[in-house]
């Protein structure tokens, strides 16, 4: 008899791509690790560089590697000519940031900066990404508002560089924290769209470059990445507390799905969130912030009404705010807001993305699912 036809997954729910050390997560406790330690442990402590080599090494860099991946970063920040034009053509024609970040990575083909130090683990294309891409985020926010690039070298950690090379300013020791917050907290999270699509790459024996290019491409899907705008827009439409349960009603009773809320994995309030709402709380209660701290209540106040009417509408859904709804919230108090969290979501979870490479390569099994045929069968091309 022939072999039983394997169990059809739409969408790989449920299915188990391969072991990892990375990231654990789960969904009915609310909890995510990353190479054993609470997201509420390492986000608000690591800067992303060390996030970065903890993922690559599994464990703490001493002071010394730090010192080297920072200044091997610092030597490649620059952005090449080639990169500066396209990031250019990119602003001239309005393109989304994620567009604009996907072909300013591409140029990242055309060389990276001098030969990567071997103890650090990282070779030639990572220390490049990691570099640069930060930088191509800052430098399209300011190309598409009509200013010119900052050429200032920043010797500090990639968060710093990114606002340096949005604003032209050395950013505020808060500011720099929060965002390094940001970027720990969303480094990695399993085998999500864009880590598989990474994944899928390398499996094939392609290069670095090339999977971070297809991790750009399912990031700019609005599933997956793409709903910390959205989010912060209903946040903004309903714009005071007691607007929230008409407005949220009016939207669930047309159908409608409330942005930054539900999650495939989580059953419970996405851990995530938690974390970014504090590092938003010190942001916003910062005066010198200059972020509007009205905004951080309201938002506050919006989760609170949202889970208690999605609890109404969809009855055990356990649909709860996931990690988009204060990612808006803390990357618009930065001042990175509009249309960019997805790229700089994009920036930290780099750092993921190139982990999984080097799990996915010393795996080394090809990636290749199969489908269950329910199209014509016998069909004769005959003559006309
Ligand atoms: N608002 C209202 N209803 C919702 C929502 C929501 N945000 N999310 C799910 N539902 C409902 C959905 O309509 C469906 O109801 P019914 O059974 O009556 O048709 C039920 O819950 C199950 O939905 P699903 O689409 O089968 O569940 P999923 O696990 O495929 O969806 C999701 C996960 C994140 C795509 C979804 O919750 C959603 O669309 N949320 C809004 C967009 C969002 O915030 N995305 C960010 C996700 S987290 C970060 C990331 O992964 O990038």
């Amino acid at each position: 008899s022939p072999p039983p036809t394997p169990a059809l997954s739409p969408g790989l729910e449920g299915v188990v791509l391969s072991a990892t050390r990375l990231s654990r997560v789960d969904g009915e406790r609310g909890e995510l690790t990353l190479a054993g330690f609470a997201v509420e442990e390492i986000a608000p402590r690591a800067t992303f560089e060390e996030a970065a080599w903890l993922l690559r090494h599994n464990r703490r860099p001493t002071e010394g590697e730090l010192h080297d991946l920072r200044s091997a970063l610092t030597d490649r920040r620059a952005l090449p000519s080639t990169t500066l034009d396209v990031l250019r053509a990119a602003a001239a024609d309005d393109l989304p940031p994620m567009k604009a970040l996907t072909l300013a990575a591409a140029t990242f083909a055309l060389g990276g900066g001098p030969p990567a130090p071997e103890a650090l683990g990282f070779d030639d294309v990572e220390l490049t990404l990691l570099a640069r891409l930060p930088r191509a985020v800052g430098t399209y926010a300011r190309l598409r508002d009509g200013h010119p690039p900052v050429t200032t070298a920043s010797d500090g950690g990639v968060a710093e560089d990114l606002l340096l090379t949005l604003t032209g300013a050395a950013p505020a020791a808060g500011a720099v924290r929060a965002l390094d917050t940001y970027l720990v907290t969303v480094a990695d999270h399993g085998v999500n769209a864009s880590t598989f699509a990474a994944r899928v790459i390398i499996s094939t024996g392609a290069g670095t470059l090339e999977s971070v290019l297809g991790a750009l491409g399912a990031l700019a899907g609005p599933l997956h990445g793409g709903a910390p705008g959205p989010a912060l827009d209903l946040v903004r439409e309903i714009g005071a507390p007691d607007r929230a349960e008409s407005v949220l009603r009016k939207k669930l009773d047309a159908g409608e799905r409330l942005m930054g809320f539900g999650h495939r994995v989580y059953k419970v309030r996405d851990p995530r969130a938690e974390v970014l709402s504090r590092a938003a709380r010190l942001l916003y209660e910062d005066p010198s912030s200059g972020a509007d701290a009205g905004l951080y209540a309201l938002t506050r106040h919006v989760e609170s009404e949202a889970v208690r009417l999605l609890d109404e509408y969809k009855p055990g859904r356990r649909l709860r705010a996931n990690v988009e709804l204060y990612t808006a919230l803390l990357l618009d108090g930065l001042g990175l807001g509009g249309d960019l969290f997805t790229a700089v979501f994009a920036v930290g979870r780099t750092a993921g993305w190139l982990a999984h490479g080097h799990e996915q390569r010393r795996d080394g099994k090809l990636i290749r699912p199969r489908l269950h045929y329910v199209g014509a069968e016998g069909r004769t091309w005959g003559r006309y």
